[in-house]
């Protein structure tokens, strides 16, 4: 080890795939090229607020999952998400995608179909700001487990298992959650509900500008979004 120079001890950061090392992958995946622009939903809209319905195995490897998984990661680069739950495009599926930059400097990008969420009790809770898609521009600390492993399935129905510490871990677990009708917000004491709230109401009309602009960039047709939330929260 003593001959090696130090440029090359440590290895560059990696980019997994459906959990497997994976080189030369573009900022933006085919799936994000191929998809639409959907608008994503927001808090106080029933969809989010349901467990999502299952897919089912007659579902696996038909065009429909493919677009929807395709316009799944268009609509989340196009808002600069880390994740996207289905029913965050109005979809009350069990599927959710992620392009994740793990605390490790490595890139996690992925789908998960049928999800299934195992905490492991190993690892100090972490605490960190979280923020959510269908809650714009709002943040609040949270603290969540340190390690998770997700199975399920990819949308042919092979069986996945993803393994997740830290912030890929807190990923895992929105995303998860999102499809048991639980987003963050849900998790905040009354008073962080009210200020994240206000900081929506704030924040909002900049951060639907911005997808707008991404969307342009990225010559995709942008959704029109109401003036006001449509949850009405
Ligand atoms: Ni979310």
């Amino acid at each position: 080890m003593g001959d090696v120079p130090f440029w090359k001890r440590d290895p560059k950061p990696v980019t997994y795939v459906m959990g497997k090392a994976t080189k030369n992958v573009p900022d933006y995946i085919d799936e994000s090229l191929r998809g639409k622009s959907r608008r994503i939903t927001e808090i106080g809209e029933p969809v989010l607020h349901n467990r999502a319905s299952d897919v089912a195995a007659a579902e696996f490897g038909s065009p429909e999952l493919r677009e929807l998984i395709d316009d799944m990661f268009t609509t989340m680069d196009i808002a600069e998400g880390v994740g996207l739950a289905a029913p965050q495009i109005g979809v009350d599926k069990q599927v959710f995608v992620f392009d994740v930059p793990g605390d490790d400097d490595n890139r996690y990008i992925g789908h998960v179909v049928n999800p299934q969420l195992t905490i492991h009790s190993d690892g100090e809770p972490q605490t960190r700001g979280e923020g959510c898609l269908s809650v714009p521009g709002a943040y609040a600390d949270l603290e969540r487990p340190y390690r998770v492993t997700v199975t399920g399935f990819d949308w042919e129905g092979h069986p996945v298992k993803l393994e997740g510490e830290g912030y890929l871990a807190r990923a895992f677990i929105h995303e998860y959650q999102h499809l048991q009708g639980t987003l963050y917000w849900d998790h905040l004491s009354e008073a962080e509900q009210q200020r994240t709230l206000t900081q929506r109401n704030q924040e909002r009309p900049r951060v639907i500008e911005r997808r707008k602009t991404v969307a342009a960039e990225l010559g995709k047709e942008h959704p029109n979004y109401p003036e006001t939330p449509a949850g009405g929260k």
